[in-house]
Formats: C-alpha cells, structure tokens, sequence
C-alpha cells in the first residue's frame, strides 16, 4: 500500500513539476528582451514577438526605451495618435524617462499606466500625463517602422508624420 502510495505521489510530484515548469516558462517569455541590433547610434527592434501589454525595456543612446503593445480594452490609450502601426498592431514607444525631472516610471499593466515614484507623476498607456507634475507626455524617439520592426535613431516618415502634427517633441 505505500509502495502505491509512494508510486502516486511521485506521479503527482512529476504533474506538478511539469505545471511548475510550464508557469515558469511562461512567465520567463515575458521576461525575455525583445530581439534587438544596437549600431553606430541605432537600435533595431524586431516587434513580431511582443506580448500586449508587457512592458520591454530597451536602451538607445544611453536611454531606457519604453515599448508597449497597447492592449486594444485600453480605448482611449489605443486611439491615441502617437501610437506606432507595425504589423497591425500598436504601439507606444518612447524614452523612459519621466519628463518631470528624469525618474524612470514603472508600468501598472492592471491600470494600463507609467507611475513616477518620484513626485507621483502618472502617464496612460500611450504616454499621456495623467497627473502633474510631469508638465508633457513621454518622448518619442526619431524611429521608421522596417516591416516588424522599428530602428531607432532614424527619422522616417511615420516620425515625421507625428512631427508635424506636433506630436512629439
Ligand atoms: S520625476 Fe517623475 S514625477 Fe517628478
């Protein structure tokens, strides 16, 4: 009876182990920097496996870059005009660095928002300022969209688009 016993519960361990694993992998995935080429002032990002609603950190020109595939329940922040289109999706690029005095916000995926711990200074999904101090959104960088990705560092037509809008700094 306890050889079965033993048996059973080694089973159950091996489930539970192969569950354990898969959650780890899981969240692993999330946790994995998008692929990207960094040269001579440029930084390339391959979009095509970005998860909505995560928040990668990349960096450009010695700069925290914020990429965020906006989830698509988040209305207002998914129509925002500074959104980048690749591939059918949007996305919210820009310097992570709050435009108050330079903190770096940490992104809530729960309330689709960028919260400055340093004067409490908040930004929607799309990098609008929700609460001041922050007296402007997050910056976007000069980037041109290249199929599934987006190179950083080049002023395309997209970028140039926003610009005249007046879109970005
Ligand atoms: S630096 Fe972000 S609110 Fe002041």
């Amino acid at each position: 009876m306890s050889d079965r016993r033993d048996f059973f519960g080694k089973v159950l361990g091996a489930y539970a182990g192969l569950g354990a694993l898969g959650a780890l992998y899981a969240a692993k995935r999330t946790w994995d920097p998008l692929p990207s080429v960094k040269a001579a002032g440029f930084t390339t990002i391959d979009l095509s496996q970005a998860q909505e609603n995560v928040l990668y950190t990349e960096m450009w020109r010695g700069k925290p870059i914020f990429v965020l595939k906006v989830p698509k329940q988040d209305k207002k922040a998914y129509e925002d005009k500074r959104l980048i289109t690749v591939g059918g999706d949007k996305f919210f690029i820009a310097i992570g660095l709050c435009t108050h005095l330079g903190c770096i916000p940490a992104y809530y995926p729960d309330q689709h928002k960028f919260i400055c711990a340093c004067h409490g200074g908040q930004f929607d999904a799309a990098g609008e300022v929700l609460k001041a101090p922050p007296p402007s959104p997050l910056v976007i960088p000069p980037f041109t969209v290249k199929g599934k990705k987006v190179v950083l560092g080049e002023a395309g037509p997209e970028y140039k688009k926003l610009k005249e809008a007046g879109l970005v700094a």
